[in-house]
């Protein structure tokens, strides 16, 4: 489905991402995980076009899509979550869903089927109906997840890049969002997910893949992983140590 090859991304002297090579597989859902800086932002940036790599060639079905602009990429059907989202706090949440199908995946919605379409996708992540028309300011920690979540839906991808999404959420609201992920796989999207909480990563995760300093280190199922003893001295470590 998607294919890096020998990927690096520089910023001035700083190597974000270094020759990372690494495929995603349809349906599969892939867990990137990885030290604070370790270079999993990047990467999604660079899938979805924000950046460009300096090496290397990204393909997606088969195309190399490494120079194409974001909303080319977007609407060929590669969606990403934000990790931070301080934008447009007055807006609501119907309008932020709205915003991923006006500008995705290349189906041509009026702003009153968007407008509709919104409510569907919210009920889908088990957005609470009432609070549609609410300004995003007033939506607590896991309301905000799910809009985030409904944005990139909205685009209709193919490929869901997932960064951090759920952070900050307790255990159950976690164990939730996992089933919803799980769900989405089921209905045929492919996932990568950025997550610094091992048990989601480990749950809900096919294969897991390890950055550290912007390379790959590891790359296999999640129970074969954690036992490794590079990410066990470059991650696994530090996070218990916390
Ligand atoms: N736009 C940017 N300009 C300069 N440096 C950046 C930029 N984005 C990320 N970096 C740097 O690249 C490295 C990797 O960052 P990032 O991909 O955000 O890591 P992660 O998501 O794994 O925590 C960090 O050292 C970060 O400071
Ligand atoms: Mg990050």
């Amino acid at each position: 489905m998607l294919e890096l090859n020998n990927v690096t991304k520089k910023f001035g002297g700083l190597v974000a991402v270094n020759g990372v090579s690494l495929k995603v597989r349809e349906q599969e859902i892939l867990g990137l995980v990885g030290p604070n800086g370790a270079g999993k932002t990047t990467l999604f940036n660079l899938i979805s076009g924000i950046y460009r790599p300096d090496k290397g060639s990204i393909e997606y079905q088969g195309q190399d899509i490494s120079k194409l602009p974001m909303d080319k990429i977007c609407r060929l059907g590669i969606a990403k979550t934000f990790q931070h989202t301080h934008s447009f706090p007055g807006m609501t949440a119907r309008e932020s869903v709205m915003l991923g199908s006006l500008f995705g995946n290349g189906h041509h919605t009026t702003m009153a089927e968007a407008a509709s379409e919104a409510s569907g996708i919210l009920a889908r992540v088990g957005f609470p109906s009432e609070k549609t028309d609410k300004p995003l300011s007033s939506l607590n920690v896991i309301e905000l997840r799910r809009t985030q979540l409904a944005r990139a839906l909205a685009s209709r991808p193919k490929v869901l890049l997932l960064d951090e999404l759920m952070t900050g959420l307790n255990p159950s609201e976690g164990a939730e969002a996992m089933d919803l992920i799980r769900g989405l796989r089921d209905d045929g999207i492919t996932i990568v997910i950025i997550e610094h909480v091992m048990r989601v990563i480990l749950g809900v995760s096919d294969r897991v893949v390890v950055l550290d300093r912007g390379e790959k280190i590891a790359d296999g199922k999640p129970e074969d992983v954690v036992r490794d003893q590079k990410v066990i001295d470059s991650y696994l470590g530090e996070r218990y140590a916390c």
